[in-house]
Formats: structure tokens, C-alpha cells, sequence
């Protein structure tokens, strides 16, 4: 298979998993639309290599991917989730990872793990894995950001959008812990005219 081959194949694949996502839950597809354009300004800031680039544009398309094998009472359920409900959510991360993975298509290896690793947090606590600080690949740390400002900037069953100040006061107080304290101030930067900054 040449280069453009594998490029249009990866198109065709990765818009009928857009698709699948979008039937199955239409607000983490139009998120992840948003996260996927916050995370290529991103990167850019960052001076990725175009191979990471593409990677981290793919993964950031379909983190959340996994959801499609999480049961509706739990995807949809309008409330908080308790414990064990959390942790069969839980579980997209490393069904994304399988489900890029079954694509087979060239380059499929690393958006998988980017995937697997999107909910990992600096300071270890995150999952699945409990990676620290640099060990968590770089576009999962900037995955991890972009998601989690557009997580706050829409109304969800469970609450209301914040505004731009008060989500940067919540991401600010996650620096070191949950984010990346070299990659928060290049969003920073970014968030002072980005199309994506939300009122
Ligand atoms: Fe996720």
C-alpha cells in the first residue's frame, strides 16, 4: 500500500468511527471536534514533528471513542456517577485504544496509545496506567487540557458552562497536578486569541 493509499484508507476508517460516535452520542462528537482543533493549536505551539502532529489530530478525534462500550445507564445517566459506575466508564480509555488498534491502518499503533493514556494526570493519579509527569506521552498530556476546558465550557447533564475566567481558574488549580505546568502556560498563551476561547 503506498502513502496516499494509507492516507485515504485512514480517511474512510476514521470518518465511519466519527460517524458510529456521532449516532451513539452526539455531544462527545461535537466535543471532540472542539478538542481535536484545540489540541492542532496546541501542538503547533509545541513544534511537534508532523508525525505527532497527525497522531495527536487522530487521537484527539476519537479519545473518546471507548464510550461506545460503556452501557446508556451509565454514558447518559444524569447525575453524578457513583464509584463503580465511574470505574466501568472508566474503561473507554483502554477501549478507544483497541478500537484504533482494530483499524490496522499504518500509524494506528501510536494514536492508540495516545488515546489509552488521554485521562492520565501528572501527578500519577490518573489512569490506567498511573503515569508521572514526562512518562505520559506529550499529545495525552495536551489531549488532557483541551478536554478538559471543553468539558467545562458546555452545559452537561450534571453542570452548567463556565465562563473562560472561571475555567481558567479550575485549570490553574490542576497545574502540577492533573496538567502539565509547561504545556498550561503555552495554553495559556494560546487562550488569549484562540477561536475556540470560549465569553
Ligand atoms: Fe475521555
Amino acid at each position: 500500500m503506498n502513502w496516499q493509499e494509507t492516507y485515504d484508507a485512514f480517511h474512510e476508517a476514521t470518518r465511519a468511527l466519527a460517524a458510529a460516535l456521532g449516532y451513539r452520542d452526539l455531544m462527545t462528537r461535537l466535543h471532540s471536534e472542539r478538542v481535536r482543533g484545540l489540541c492542532s493549536e496546541i501542538g503547533r505551539h509545541c513544534d511537534l514533528e508532523e508525525e505527532e502532529m497527525e497522531a495527536l489530530g487522530l487521537s484527539a478525534s476519537f479519545h473518546d471513542i471507548g464510550k461506545i462500550g460503556v452501557p446508556d445507564n451509565i454514558l447518559f445517566k444524569p447525575a453524578r456517577l457513583e464509584e463503580d459506575e465511574r470505574k466501568v466508564m472508566q474503561r473507554h480509555a483502554e477501549i478507544g485504544e483497541k478500537i484504533m488498534l482494530a483499524t490496522e491502518l499504518g500509524g494506528c499503533e501510536l494514536a492508540a496509545t495516545l488515546i489509552r493514556h488521554h485521562h492520565e494526570h501528572y501527578d500519577g493519579t490518573g489512569y490506567p496506567d498511573g503515569l508521572l509527569g514526562e512518562a505520559i506521552p506529550i499529545c495525552s498530556r495536551i489531549i488532557s487540557i483541551a478536554d478538559s476546558y471543553d468539558a467545562m465550557a458546555v452545559t452537561r447533564p450534571y453542570h452548567q458552562a463556565k465562563k473562560h475566567e472561571e475555567i481558567m481558574a479550575v485549570l490553574t488549580e490542576e497545574t502540577g497536578k492533573k496538567h502539565d505546568p509547561r504545556l498550561m502556560s503555552v495554553f495559556r498563551e494560546i487562550m488569549g486569541r484562540s477561536r475556540y476561547t470560549v465569553d
